[in-house]
């Protein structure tokens, strides 16, 4: 199966095969079929809860393009672009591969669009207030069919589908109890995420 194949429900449009063409120059197989399975999960989402699918699939295509950069270039990038970086960022800057991805979609690939923008930039913290393509693309990287097949994975993998605002807190909550297991730093943008969704939706029925 060719990489335009995996995909069947997008187009194949010219902008598609380009950043296809980038990724296979810039990102090992491994995650390309971790962005396809995204693809497909916010092309998913995006149809379920009636949002633009198109700018999902453009956003989440686009979501990792920082994944492979140094530290020392995040850094420099984020701070090119003004960012204000919280010590977690300076600790630990592969955090911000989604906030310089937004950078390199609009230089490399001219991505103008606020909405797909934001969606890559927030597909690893999220953000308090964050759109609903935001939400999509930011549940469809962590939820997408490449994760594994654990219930906890499959319960907010559901929740994603019935309960678009709950799923962003749940896959917080889901997210801090790995970091804390593993001794690791929370972002205050994570939490900041996290409380946002659930005191906005956290009373709607979904429990985890
Ligand atoms: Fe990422
Ligand atoms: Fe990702």
């Amino acid at each position: 199966m060719t990489v335009s194949q995996t995909v069947s429900q997008t187009a194949s449009t010219p902008l598609r095969q380009r950043v296809l063409d980038w990724l296979a120059e810039n990102v090992p197989p491994a995650r390309i079929e971790h962005i396809l399975g995204v693809e497909q999960m916010a092309i998913d989402l995006a149809r379920h809860h009636q949002l633009d699918v198109e700018k999902a699939a453009q956003a989440a295509l686009m979501h990792d393009l920082a994944k492979y950069f140094k530290s020392k270039r995040l850094l420099e990038m984020a701070r090119a672009e003004g960012l204000l970086l919280d010590p977690v960022d300076e600790a630990n800057p592969h955090l911000l591969h989604a906030d310089v991805g937004r950078s390199s979609a609009r230089d490399e690939f001219g991505i103008t669009n606020a909405q797909i923008l934001a969606a890559i930039a927030n597909h690893t913290l999220g953000r308090p207030g964050m759109d609903d393509l935001s939400c999509v693309v930011f549940l469809a990287d962590s939820l997408e069919p490449g994760r594994g097949q654990t219930p906890e994975l499959n319960v907010l993998r559901q929740a994603s589908f019935e309960h678009l605002h709950q799923a962003v807190w749940m896959n917080c909550d889901a997210s801090f109890q790995f970091l804390i297991a593993a001794r690791r730093l929370i972002h205050p943008r994570a939490l900041q995420t996290r409380n946002w969704f659930l005191q906005q939706f956290g009373r709607s029925g979904a429990t985890p």
